[in-house]
């Protein structure tokens, strides 16, 4: 197992901080200590868990010569325009199409937030109805690229692939070396899961380095038996990159996906409950569509009474720009 084996691009502003949450601690009882590993703070136009990601998708898109990145996401994906900014700073071309996948009509949705800073950056921005078949879309795309003499790097939905995945490997074994120096034992980690790279990364790198640390997903889109397969396949295919598959077993992956609410990217009181929580406690700024239902299902079950006696690391995977394509939506309900 060894990470310098892969092509990386450095851009990322690494090690992350590592922060206790005392405050918000108290204001869900004191019954466990909550910290913080804060990859919103990885510094790409903004920062958030793609970042780790493209570190090595950017990597492996470079050694092959590739000279156009394409992606897809939702409106406000915050992958598409972490995508955005790496293709920017290495001077590619960034080809991304974003899926209605909220239905919303909403001018902030799809002007702001996110998507006004892939139009910054200088991204080639289409839309398509949701339900879209997104593969088969940036299949075309890569076509047409390639038509036109340009070298297309298609990067999956969320930076999803074994390549992807490496990234939360190596933020594993950070989050992991972080807490033996600072003496912190730490027995769970929550993280919002989406299309599993993150949590399949932390997986796969926990169960290579041997730390007994369980993971636990709270869904934003799928069922659970659904989310935990996705999860479990891509953890055993990264962990089999780096020659190890056999470190990751079924019982390692676990998610909970009760707190999905109407949908993807649809928010509800609890999620805005946990959004100015994190803020008035923390001033910790969470984001709508992953961090929010992270942190609404981190809560609720802190208040079932799941987490006592612990020490739990939420992973602030980002998203904040995302805010701002909700504004219509948050408005009236902050006071
Ligand atoms: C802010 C944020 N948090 C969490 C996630 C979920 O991560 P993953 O897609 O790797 O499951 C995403 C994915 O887009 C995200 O943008």
């Amino acid at each position: 197992m060894h990470l310098a084996n892969f092509p990386r691009a450095r851009f990322a502003h690494l090690p992350t901080p590592l922060e206790p949450l005392p405050r918000l601690s108290a204001a869900l009882g004191g019954e466990f200590t909550l910290w913080v590993k804060r990859d919103d703070c990885t510094g790409l136009a903004g920062g958030g868990n793609k970042t780790r990601k493209l570190e090595f998708l950017l990597g492996d898109a470079l050694a092959k010569g590739a000279d156009t990145l394409i992606t897809q996401g939702a409106v406000q994906s915050n992958h598409v325009r972490q995508t955005a900014a790496a293709a920017a700073r290495f001077g590619l071309a960034c080809e991304v199409i974003l899926e209605q996948r909220t239905g919303s009509n909403a001018v902030d949705y799809n002007g702001s937030g996110n998507v006004l800073l892939d139009h910054l950056m200088g991204a080639k921005v289409r839309t398509t109805p949701g339900g879209s078949d997104m593969n088969a879309a940036l299949a075309a795309v890569a076509d047409e690229v390639s038509a036109k003499g340009g070298k297309p790097y298609v990067i999956p939905g969320g930076g999803s692939n074994p390549i992807g995945a490496l990234g939360y490997v190596d933020c594993a074994i950070e989050l992991v070396r972080q807490a033996d120096e600072q003496g912190l034992v730490i027995d769970r980690i929550v993280t919002a899961t989406g299309s599993a790279g993150t949590h399949a990364g932390l997986v796969a790198g926990l169960g290579l380095i041997g730390a007994d640390i369980p993971v636990l997903g709270i869904g934003v889109r799928a069922p659970k038996e659904t989310q935990e397969a996705n999860v479990h396949k891509l953890a055993v295919e990264t962990a089999a990159l780096l020659g190890h598959p056999d470190r990751v077993t079924r019982e390692m992956t676990v998610a909970n996906c009760d707190y999905v609410g109407r949908g993807y990217g649809l928010i509800d009181d609890q999620v805005i409950e946990a959004l100015k929580l994190a803020a008035r406690t923390e001033a910790l700024i969470l984001d709508p569509v992953y961090t929010g239902k992270g942190m609404k299902g981190l809560i609720a079950l802190a208040r079932q009474g799941v987490f006592k006696g612990e020490t739990v690391v939420f992973l602030h995977t980002g998203g904040a720009q995302g805010l701002f394509g909700y504004h219509s939506e948050l408005e009236g309900h902050l006071g």
